[in-house]
């Protein structure tokens, strides 16, 4: 899953266009794009998207991210949303693993009472909006079979932290954000999951955007989060793997079959041994998987 777009859980023409955008999944915001006056009006027009769209073979994935626990206010978007079916929840604000515990209990509890499949909900956890929750980003493994990504989000955790700015005058991350996008690499990665890049928040810059989702994608990110129909299509180049990438892979994978599956072979004159043929054998899963749909 390599785009994932936000559209305000309010907002019935955008949810319509997010969901035309070509994004691998929207994401239905019951949260910072809706004021509080909203909330209720948000929960009942994300069901209704949500009904609209259940019946669609091809459909991009629907994600709704609910307000924080903290609100108090996640129970009843939780009630509200989950009659709908929804492919998974992103939790904002999440402090590390057992907050992902806490939710898929939650979630749990839903499917049993609208007969849906017991673990047909995913969850995506946004885990760095806060200074404490940067200490929980080595404890995402094993929370929840549903886990199916991490995110990092900065501009709640610039809040929280006191800093004026989370980039540079050259459109750069500053110490703390880089340290915060570091750490949800590492801390995807050691619970065996993709990790997805933040948003680029300024939306008509498609030269800054693209520069960022190619320094994701090097650096290990699967995705990226998107706030605009536009940013769709660049986050989605960015992260399928090129056919010069794919073809190296496949024949990084068959020098080794060709070797009788041995430890190391020689490739163009380049060593290759286990990293690189498990490097190759994931990229391949993810050229598989590049896509979206609810399957
Ligand atoms: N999802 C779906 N459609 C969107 C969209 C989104 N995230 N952002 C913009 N659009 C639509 C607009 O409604 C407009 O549609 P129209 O041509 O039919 O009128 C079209 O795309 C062009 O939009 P544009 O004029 O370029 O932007 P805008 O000023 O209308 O909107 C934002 C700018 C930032 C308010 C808007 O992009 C947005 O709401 N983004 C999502 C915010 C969000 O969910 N934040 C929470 C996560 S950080
Ligand atoms: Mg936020």
């Amino acid at each position: 899953m390599r785009s994932w777009l936000f559209a305000p859980g309010d907002d019935e023409k955008k949810l319509a266009k997010a969901y035309g955008s070509g994004a691998d999944v929207v994401i239905v915001d019951l949260e910072d794009s809706v004021a509080a006056a909203g909330k209720a009006g948000a929960r009942r027009c994300a069901l209704a998207f949500l009904q609209e769209t259940a019946q669609d073979a091809s459909r991009p994935r629907r994600f709704v991210r609910t307000n924080a626990f903290a609100t108090g206010l996640a129970d009843a978007d939780l009630d509200a949303v989950m009659t709908g079916a929804p492919d998974g929840i992103v939790l904002p604000k999440s402090a590390g693993g057992a907050d992902v515990t806490a939710l898929d209990a939650k979630i749990a509890v839903r499917e049993a009472l609208h007969d849906l499949a017991d673990g047909s909900t995913q969850i995506a956890a946004i885990a760095t909006e806060a200074a404490a929750a940067i200490f929980g980003l080595g404890t995402y493994a094993g929370a929840s079979a549903r886990l199916a990504a991490l995110t990092w989000g900065g501009e709640d955790l610039a809040t929280d932290i006191g800093a004026a700015v989370n980039k540079d005058d050259g459109g750069e991350w500053t110490s703390p954000f880089q340290l915060a996008r570091n750490l949800c690499l590492f801390g995807s990665a050691a619970a065996g999951l993709p990790a997805i890049d933040t948003v680029y928040t300024n939306f008509r810059d498609e030269t800054g955007l693209a520069a960022e989702c190619q320094a994701a994608a090097r650096d290990g990110f699967a995705g990226k989060l998107a706030i605009h129909p536009a940013q769709v299509p660049v986050i989605n180049a960015a992260f399928t793997p090129s056919p010069e990438a794919l073809a190296r892979a496949k024949r990084v994978v068959e020098a080794f079959a060709a070797a009788g599956d041995a430890g190391v072979v020689g490739l163009d004159g380049e060593m290759l041994d286990q990293p690189h043929l498990k490097a190759a054998q994931n990229l391949l899963a993810r050229a598989a998987s590049a896509g979206g749909g609810k399957g």
